[in-house]
């Protein structure tokens, strides 16, 4: 198996993207702190985009760059639509049956990591339900993971990432986020699995800081904050008055939200440099 999963010690974001411009927006921002990146399509903009073109823009920018970034399907239920990422040459796939009972999660994990062995992508699973609205999925409840079933779900499954409930969510956090370092700590001297940490939103530069600090952590996800950036861009551009009927031009205002992106995207990647100050460029 030849993808991020395969490297010993580097850790990744992954960004939430859903188009060209988007995927673009937090690649610029890898390539400017030269850090390799995951981009990750939910499993509605992956039934939208244009998966061939997606691919070929990708590739293309890692080849011009020498970054790497690796396609990923978030959050999908369906098998019919892992085995398309896996055909369009996504890097990976993540399952989520969480919602279900333990035995079906096993079960329906195994399904799926079967299906993969042929294409040779690693599996990412959930266990525990990590609360917030993702799409389609949507739990209320604070999730945390419990550690016997953690045990039995590594125990039983051939997943190759493991997404954690440990007190993130997905979305904006009402209030602070209490994080389970105790369980993830626990986890991490029972298994070695790659951990997956959802719902990165909100969480502040000192979380971020001891999450990276566990080596089995390989992945933090990001999504609503890309959302955030995005809309961010649009109400500069409207602050400028460049949504202005007499002033309309469509490439400042996409240039407001690809820098509104980009900035977000960068701050997040100088975590993974150790680098405080974000808002210097490392090159042009
Ligand atoms: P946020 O939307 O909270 O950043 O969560 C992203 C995520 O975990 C996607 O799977």
């Amino acid at each position: 198996m030849n993808t991020y999963i395969s490297t010993n010690s580097e850790q990744y974001f992954a960004f939430n993207i859903w188009d060209i411009e988007s995927a673009k927006a937090v690649m610029d921002a890898a390539a400017q702190w030269k850090k390799n990146l995951i981009l990750q399509t939910s499993t509605k903009a992956f039934q939208q985009m244009d998966k061939e073109e997606m691919r070929f823009f990708v590739a293309n920018y890692s080849g011009n760059t020498g970054i790497r970034a690796y396609l990923h399907l978030d959050h999908c239920k369906k098998m019919n639509l892992i085995q398309e990422a896996a055909r369009c040459k996504w890097d990976s796939v993540m399952i989520d049956a969480s919602e279900l009972p333990l035995e079906e999660n096993i079960r329906l994990t195994n399904e799926v990591c079967d299906a993969m062995k042929e294409y040779e992508i690693p599996v990412e699973a959930e266990i525990g339900q990590i609360s917030g609205a993702e799409e389609d999925v949507c739990v209320k409840e604070a999730g945390v993971a419990r550690f016997e079933d953690v045990c039995t779900f590594v125990k039983r499954t051939n997943a190759d990432m493991l997404a954690v409930a440990v007190g993130t969510a997905h979305g904006i956090y009402q209030g602070a986020p209490k994080l389970h370092y105790d369980l993830l700590e626990r986890i991490m001297r029972f298994t070695h699995i790659p951990l997956v940490i959802h719902g990165g939103t909100g969480l502040n530069d000192e979380t971020f800081r001891k999450l990276l600090s566990y080596k089995n952590v390989k992945k933090i996800n990001i999504s609503t904050d890309v959302k955030l950036a995005y809309r961010s861009g649009i109400y500069e551009s409207i602050r400028k008055g460049e949504l202005e009927e007499t002033r309309f031009d469509p490439l400042k205002v996409t240039g407001e939200i690809h820098d509104s992106i980009c900035k977000m995207a960068k701050e997040k990647l100088a975590l993974l440099c150790g680098n405080k100050n974000s808002g210097e460029k490392v090159e042009k």
